[in-house]
């Protein structure tokens, strides 16, 4: 038996709840898991809004990775087995906001001991994505990363990938988060009103990239800054960046592997900053949809 986060038809929050299960039984390529912890991101509530398609079967389970213990393995598993500590991607039509889920063993990699299962349950989306949106377009160390939106469970980690690579960052987030996006050895810069003005004081001759994570109007400001328009990267808005000469963040399948190993040497926090029981987990969904949370958001069962 599970427990699993579903929404009952698209839209809002009130279509979300929790529902018992049957056994979570993987599939060829795929490996059941204990949840330890699961992440929550902003594509959960775009999913269950339709922002991301409607043709999916109903309920939906939500949460699209997690980190556990193997419990059960598919056909075709071979790197995998029974006991072992597991972070990874949830497989297609299973939720990570659950008691037990399944994981595509292709997106899934064992857990270093050194990492916590939360910490661990932050990897799959919000890691790999940090260390893609920052691998695309290769800087030199001394070159300087502009991140919009550093303060999120993004660009926390990009920030300090950026520092591992001893680039110049500059993050831009809002004031209540100044603290926490200096730890990551970047520059501050408030956002809002004014932010690209900010930027160009600290920054006058531009920036060598811009990571942008908010999208829109913000990120409109923010791309002239960039000294070539190619070298604007968006998670979250590929029309505007295309539109401005630049390009969407492309993932890749080896971002799961090296990011990580960084956190694994400690070179990278996921800043997990709240922690949900997953009968509180529509609690940890409203936190995220609001858009201003800080770090990650984990639901542990
Ligand atoms: N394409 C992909 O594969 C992919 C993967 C992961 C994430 N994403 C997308 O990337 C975006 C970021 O993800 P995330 O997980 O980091 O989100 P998140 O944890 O919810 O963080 C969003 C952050 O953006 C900040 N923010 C909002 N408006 C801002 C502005 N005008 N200037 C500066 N900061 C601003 C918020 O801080 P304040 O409190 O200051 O507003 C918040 O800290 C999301 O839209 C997500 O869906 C895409």
């Amino acid at each position: 038996m599970s427990t699993v986060l579903v929404f009952n038809d698209y839209g809002g929050p009130e279509t979300q709840e929790l529902i018992d299960q049957g056994s979570q039984l993987p599939g060829p390529g795929e490996l059941a898991i204990e949840v330890k912890a699961a992440g929550v991101n902003p594509a959960d509530w775009k999913f269950r809004e339709g922002l991301l398609g409607e043709d999916g079967q109903l309920p939906a389970p939500l949460g699209l990775e997690a980190s556990g213990v193997v419990t059960s393995v598919g056909e075709g598993v071979e790197d995998f087995a029974v006991g072992d500590e597991v972070l990874g991607l949830t497989a297609p039509g299973h939720g990570g906001i659950a008691t037990h889920t399944v994981l595509s063993a292709e997106k899934t990699v064992l857990k270093p001991e050194e990492i916590s299962f939360a910490d661990a349950a932050t990897i799959p989306v919000a890691g790999a994505t940090a260390y893609d949106v920052t691998h695309q377009i290769e800087l030199a160390p001394g070159q300087s990363l502009l991140i919009l939106g550093a303060a999120g469970g993004v660009g926390l980690m990009a920030a300090q990938i950026g520092k591992v690579h001893e680039f110049t960052v500059l993050g831009v987030a809002g004031i209540a988060d100044q603290e926490l996006v200096e730890s990551t050895g970047a520059t501050f810069i408030e956002s809002g009103d004014g932010a690209a003005d900010r930027v160009r004081q600290v920054a006058p001759e531009g920036v060598d990239l811009l990571v942008d994570l908010v999208g829109g109007q913000p990120l409109r400001d923010m791309a002239p800054l960039a000294k070539n328009p190619q070298n604007v990267i968006s998670t979250v808005d590929p029309s505007t960046v295309q539109e401005l000469g630049g390009a969407a963040v492309v993932r890749t399948s080896e971002a799961l592997e090296k990011i990580t190993d960084v956190i694994k040497y400690g070179l990278v926090n996921p800043h997990v900053r709240a922690r949900y029981r997953l009968a509180d987990a529509q609690e940890a969904m409203a936190a995220v949809e609001t858009g201003h949370t800080a770090g990650k958001v984990v639901v542990e069962p």
